[in-house]
């Protein structure tokens, strides 16, 4: 049964920040739990660490790395955060949308390429990247048109070779730049590409990223804040948090790979729980398979418990038969080939598991704690893509 939108909850659709497929549907298969309040702590925990000097940009592109970004943001501006960074303009203009009304800064990693794109981010008041001198052009063609000033940031590029003025790019950049442009420069940035692993790189490039600033303040660009650092640059060289960091990963209370037993680290909270509820339970005999493919064989009769949760919801087929999987508690072993809407796991140790009960795929049940960190480093991958890739189906609960 579906029942009408305007009356769940008591919320009107427009006012509602979670997801609407779900709202539509009354009975949830799984869902992620945000927890604000950790939210909340562990932005207070980054801004000390920082220093109350430094800006905290907060990361919530991805849809807040897959937390839901208008209830990550409304979260963050409660804990006095006011400046929030997304990829694409798309993006940006649901996030002012969903928080109209409340003052806070917003900035975009991609550059605009279209006149289009820089008169939508002037309308939203969003600060756009600038990365090239076509774009700088552009800017200044369409504020012109606009007759406004548009905020601006120039990314340098010190090693990513991604976005960014390259160090062959800033002498011609320096040669077409006007004093009178306008534009308004918010800041000087670059990105490290190895800020969790190989310190020493890190550090080349952001000697390299202060000398070109030098240069570009020798050629008279405005003295602007300057920022380099993310969640793993801040943990491994700390001169590289600048004026300001540019924060993701950490506020969402997970660690950057191999930084797990930093300080930081250690003193904030996951800040997103993923369950799913146990649908059929079946006894198998030893020797029968479980799943598409036969990849899990019982070698003993084992108990079988079937979630509703699958890859459509994000869960990577990749951990079929390595995932540990919290219950009653206990973490236990997911098996067989993970299912497009399902996955398996077994629960012959857990004789208690009855239909209806809720399985932690991440987060926390009693003792047990399945961590974001933990399915990264199982799939060899970041933390990062782990939640950004979890799906629209599951709502999200505050
Ligand atoms: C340019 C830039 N800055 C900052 C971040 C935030 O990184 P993290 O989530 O590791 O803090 C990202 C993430 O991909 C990024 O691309």
């Amino acid at each position: 049964m579906l029942i009408p939108v305007r009356v769940f909850a008591g919320v009107r659709r427009e006012e509602h920040p979670l997801n609407w497929y779900n709202i539509l549907v009354p009975y949830p298969t799984n869902w992620i739990e945000i927890d604000t309040s950790a939210l909340h702590e562990n932005a207070q925990a980054i801004q000390a660490y920082i220093g109350a000097g430094r800006t905290l940009w907060a990361v919530v592109k991805a849809d807040a790395y897959g937390h839901g970004a208008p209830v990550v943001a409304q979260a963050l501006l409660q804990a006095g955060i006011s400046h929030f960074i997304v990829a694409s303009l798309n993006e940006a203009v649901v996030l002012r949308e969903a928080l109209k009304g409340q003052p806070f800064r917003l900035m975009t990693l991609y550059p605009p390429t279209t006149p289009a794109e820089w008169r939508t981010a002037a309308e939203y008041a969003v600060e756009s990247v600038v990365d090239s001198l076509d774009g700088y052009r552009q800017a200044c063609e369409v504020a012109k048109v606009f007759g406004r000033t548009l905020p601006v940031h120039l990314e340098i590029d010190t090693g990513m070779s991604r976005l960014g003025l390259t160090a062959e790019q800033i002498e011609p950049f320096l040669a077409a730049l006007c004093p009178d442009a306008p534009v308004r420069w918010q800041s000087v940035f670059t990105h490290f590409a190895c800020a969790d692993s190989n310190a020493e790189f890190t550090r080349e490039q952001l000697h390299r990223f202060l000398q070109d600033v030098e240069r570009l303040q020798a050629a008279g660009f405005p003295r602007t804040p300057l920022h380099a650092a993310a969640s793993a640059g801040m943990l491994t060289v700390a001169e590289s948090m600048l004026d300001a960091v540019r924060c993701g990963l950490l506020l969402y209370g997970i660690a950057p790979t191999g930084l797990e037993t930093h300080p930081l680290c250690q003193n904030l909270k996951p800040v997103l729980c993923w369950r799913a509820r146990v649908i059929s339970i079946r006894t198998i005999p030893e020797g029968q398979s479980v799943s598409y493919g036969a990849r899990f064989r019982a070698e003993r009769p084992t108990r079988v418990a079937t979630l509703s949760v699958g890859y459509a919801d994000g869960y990577p087929i990749g951990l079929t038969n390595l995932a540990p999987i919290a219950l009653h508690g206990t973490l236990v072993p997911q098996i067989g080939r993970v299912c497009m809407d399902m996955l398996m796991v077994d629960i012959t140790d857990l004789p208690q598991t009855r239909v209806g009960d809720v399985a932690t795929l991440i987060g926390r049940d009693g003792d047990a704690e399945v961590r974001v960190e933990t399915l990264a480093r199982l799939l060899n991958t970041t933390p990062h893509e782990i939640t950004t890739r979890l799906g629209k189906r599951a709502r999200r609960v505050g």
